[in-house]
C-alpha cells in the first residue's frame, strides 16, 4: 500500500514512500526472528519469560491484530517493536533495520518512524491538545512555523480542530485518543503501534476511533499493529491476526480464516466471546441432562463459512425425515463469510443420528441437552 510505481524507461520499479527502491522481501514491515524476552528476577521474585521463541512477520501497509489474554506478552511485544525493550534472544527488524541492536541517537531516530498510542492516552495534563501534539516535533527540533503548520494538519486529520486549546481534563476519552493519535503521527511514522487504544472507550467511541485508524491506514499507508484482548476490535479493523498465549504464538492467519476455522482453544475461547453462545437464557434454563418423553434434543450447529446457514436446517430435516426446530441463531458476516451458530431441536431419540449426519457433512455439532 505504501508502494507506488515509478516508470523508468518502460521498466516499472517499485519504490517506497521516501522514493527508495523497494527491495525484494521488503513487503514485511516488522520481523521477529526467534525472539525471547525474559525479565530478570527482582527482590526474591523469580524471573518472567514474557515471550518465548517468537517468529513473526507483519506485512507492510497492513493492519495486524495481536490478541491475547492479560499477561500473554502483548505489551512486551510492542515495546520490542519500538525498541523500548531489548530482546533477551533473537532479532527484531523494523523496516529493514535491526532495532533490537540500535542504541542512543540511532535508536531515537528509528523511533521517530514508529508511533504509539496507549489505553490511557498518556497526554501531558499541563499541555493543551495542540501542545501535546507538538511535543514530538519540538523534540525532533522542528521550527516553530513548521510545528504550527503540522499541528494544524494533524488536528484536522483527527477531526478535533475546534479542541486545539483544550486541556486533556476538558476532553472526552475519544477526543483524548484523537490527540494521542495525532501526536503519534506527528513525525510521519511508517508504523503505528496501538496498545489497547480503545479498551477504555465505550463501543460507539471505539467504533469511531477504529474508523479513524482505518482511514489513516488507507490514506497514509501507515502499517498498524493493533494490540487488544477483544476479538471484536480485531474483527472490525484487522486483515491479519496473531494469537498469543503465555508468551507464544499459538495461531495466526487472515481474520476471515481464523474466524471461520479457529484451531487453538485460546482462539476458540476469544471467538466464543465475540460470536456469543447463541443459547438464549430462557432456553439454557430449561435444558436438562436426560431425555424428556416427547421432548427434543437440543444441538448447537457451528456455521463456519463453507456451510450456508440457511440450508442446514432443511438438510438435517430431510436426512432425519423429521421436523427440526430452529430454536435460536446468531450469524455474523466476516470477510464475506457466515460465522456463528444455530441452536436446533430434533426429536429426543434422534440426537446421535443428527450429530452423525452433521459430522458426515463436516459440520461441527454439539449436544447441549434436552427440553420438554
Ligand atoms: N517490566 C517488567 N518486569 C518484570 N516483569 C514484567 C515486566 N513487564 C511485563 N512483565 C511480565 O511479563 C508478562 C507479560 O506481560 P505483558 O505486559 O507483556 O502482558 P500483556 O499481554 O500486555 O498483558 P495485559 O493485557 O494485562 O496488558 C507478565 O507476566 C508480566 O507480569
Ligand atoms: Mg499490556
Amino acid at each position: 500500500m505504501n508502494a507506488h510505481q515509478a516508470v523508468t524507461q518502460g521498466e516499472p520499479v517499485v519504490v517506497d514512500r521516501a522514493g527508495k527502491p523497494k527491495l525484494p522481501g521488503t513487503d514485511v514491515m516488522v520481523r521477529f526472528a526467534g525472539v525471547t524476552k525474559t525479565y530478570p528476577h527482582r527482590r526474591g521474585k523469580p524471573g518472567v519469560e514474557a515471550l518465548c521463541d517468537v517468529d513473526l512477520e507483519i506485512g507492510r501497509g497492513a493492519i495486524t491484530g495481536i490478541i491475547g489474554r492479560s499477561g500473554a506478552g502483548k505489551s512486551s511485544l510492542v515495546r520490542l517493536i519500538n525498541g523500548l525493550e531489548k530482546p533477551s534472544g533473537g532479532r527484531v527488524v523494523v523496516d529493514g533495520r535491526e532495532i533490537s541492536r540500535l542504541t542512543g541517537a540511532d535508536l531515537r531516530l528509528a523511533q521517530r518512524s514508529i508511533g504509539m498510542i496507549f489505553q490511557h492516552f498518556n497526554l501531558l495534563s499541563s499541555r493543551t491538545a495542540a501542545q501535546n501534539i507538538a511535543l514530538p516535533l519540538e523534540i525532533a527540533g522542528w521550527s516553530r512555523t513548521d510545528i504550527a503548520r503540522r499541528v494544524g494538519q494533524l488536528l484536522a486529520l483527527v477531526d478535533i480542530a475546534d479542541k486545539r486549546d483544550r486541556y486533556p481534563s476538558e476532553l472526552s476519552g475519544g477526543q483524548k485518543q484523537r490527540v494521542g493519535i495525532a501526536r503519534a503521527l506527528a513525525t510521519r511514522p511508517d508504523v503505528l503501534l496501538s496498545d489497547e487504544a480503545t479498551s477504555a472507550l465505550d463501543p460507539q467511541t471505539t467504533r469511531s476511533i477504529l474508523d479513524l485508524l482505518s482511514t489513516i491506514n488507507r490514506e497514509l499507508g501507515v502499517t498498524i499493529v493493533l494490540i487488544t484482548h477483544e476479538m471484536s476490535v480485531v474483527r472490525q479493523l484487522a486483515r491479519d491476526v496473531v494469537v498469543i498465549d503465555a508468551g507464544r504464538i499459538v495461531e495466526r492467519g487472515e481474520v476471515a480464516d481464523i474466524f471461520t476455522a479457529p484451531k487453538h482453544p485460546t482462539t476458540q475461547a476469544f471467538l466464543g466471546e465475540v460470536l456469543g453462545e447463541a443459547v438464549p437464557l430462557s432456553l439454557a434454563n430449561r435444558l436438562q441432562p436426560a431425555p424428556v418423553a416427547g421432548g427434543q434434543a437440543v444441538l448447537r450447529v457451528a456455521v463456519r463459512g463453507a456451510v450456508a446457514a440457511d440450508t442446514v436446517v432443511a438438510r438435517l430435516s430431510r436426512a432425519l425425515d423429521a421436523d427440526v426446530a430452529l430454536l435460536a441463531a446468531r450469524i455474523d458476516e466476516i470477510g464475506g463469510r457466515h460465522v456463528g451458530s444455530l441452536i436446533v431441536g430434533v426429536p429426543a431419540a434422534r440426537a446421535e443420528q443428527a450429530l452423525a449426519q452433521l459430522a458426515q457433512s463436516r459440520i461441527e455439532g454439539e449436544h447441549l441437552g434436552y427440553v420438554a
